[in-house]
């Protein structure tokens, strides 16, 4: 199935994209509907505008969450919740904090849990099982890392992954490091859904800008479906969206 992209200008008005689509999704599942909506939310630095975008709109009255659920793609292994890079932490200082979601219904991979009597396979067997009786993800948000990973899924992971540990790739904590004081500090481990738990979600849409996302952005539409590109996967589900800005479409063919 081939990917269906779109391409906009710049930065700015691919995240007022993707914000919009996400506001429409929401509002058709609004209380006085179906009631229910479960969304998959990323973190990074990609959709920062969007999370920026969606509280302006809760502000002005044009979309409330309440009656949302929320499932985190990934959280990193060994850093504390409130450490201001956990990505719990991260949700809450540009979204959850600003709008009515229920906290309760708001969801991470409890990767801080890890210790002698919670393994990560219980924890990440948990997470899918919450996931499941939330009746799945309506709507998945991804970034996509230089090197073609979504979620935390680098180059290797099988299209079935589920939910689990997985080890960074060097390539990613080089990436994330301009977060931390120091690369030592990144954190080498994470919780991630797995590429099988993403491609459950009925509807994903990747957003994607700047020039250094181009190459992984072509291999994962033009490319072969390859674990070498682990975005590649999306090409074997019926609705996915990439919203590209210029300079993130220029190297597809
Ligand atoms: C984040 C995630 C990652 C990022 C990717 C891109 O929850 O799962 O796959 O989407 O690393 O990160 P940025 O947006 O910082 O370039």
């Amino acid at each position: 199935m081939a990917i269906l992209y779109t391409v906009l200008e710049d930065h700015e008005s691919a995240s007022r994209h993707v914000a919009g689509l996400l506001v429409e999704t929401i509002n058709r599942h609004s209380p006085d509907t179906s009631g229910l909506c479960t969304l998959g939310l990323a973190t990074g630095s990609t959709p920062l505008s969007v999370y920026e975008n969606l509280c302006r709109r809760y502000q002005s009255g044009e979309v409330s969450f309440q009656g949302i659920t929320t499932f985190n793609l990934d959280e990193y292994v060994g850093l504390p919740p409130e450490h201001p890079q956990s990505y719990l932490a991260y949700m809450r200082t540009n979204l959850f904090d600003h709008v009515d979601l229920d906290r309760s219904k708001t969801h991470l991979p409890a990767a801080h849990q890890i210790d002698d009597s919670h393994s990560a396979e219980a924890i990440s067997r948990r997470y899918e099982s919450e996931i499941e009786n939330a009746g799945g993800i309506d709507w998945q948000l991804l970034g996509i890392g230089v090197n073609g990973h979504i979620g935390f899924n680098e180059p290797g992971a099988t299209i079935d992954s589920p939910t689990r540990l997985v080890d960074l790739a060097a390539s990613t904590i080089e990436a994330n490091s301009r977060f931390f004081e120091s690369t030592d500090q990144v954190p080498k481990q994470a919780i991630t859904m797995g590429i099988g738990t993403i491609l459950k979600a009925r509807k994903i849409v990747l957003l994607a800008t700047g020039a250094a996302k181009a190459e992984a952005v072509a291999a994962a539409i033009n490319g072969p479906v390859t674990s070498d590109n682990p975005a590649s996967f999306l090409q074997t589900h019926s609705d996915v969206l990439f919203v590209l800005d210029r300079e993130a479409a220029s190297a597809i063919a």
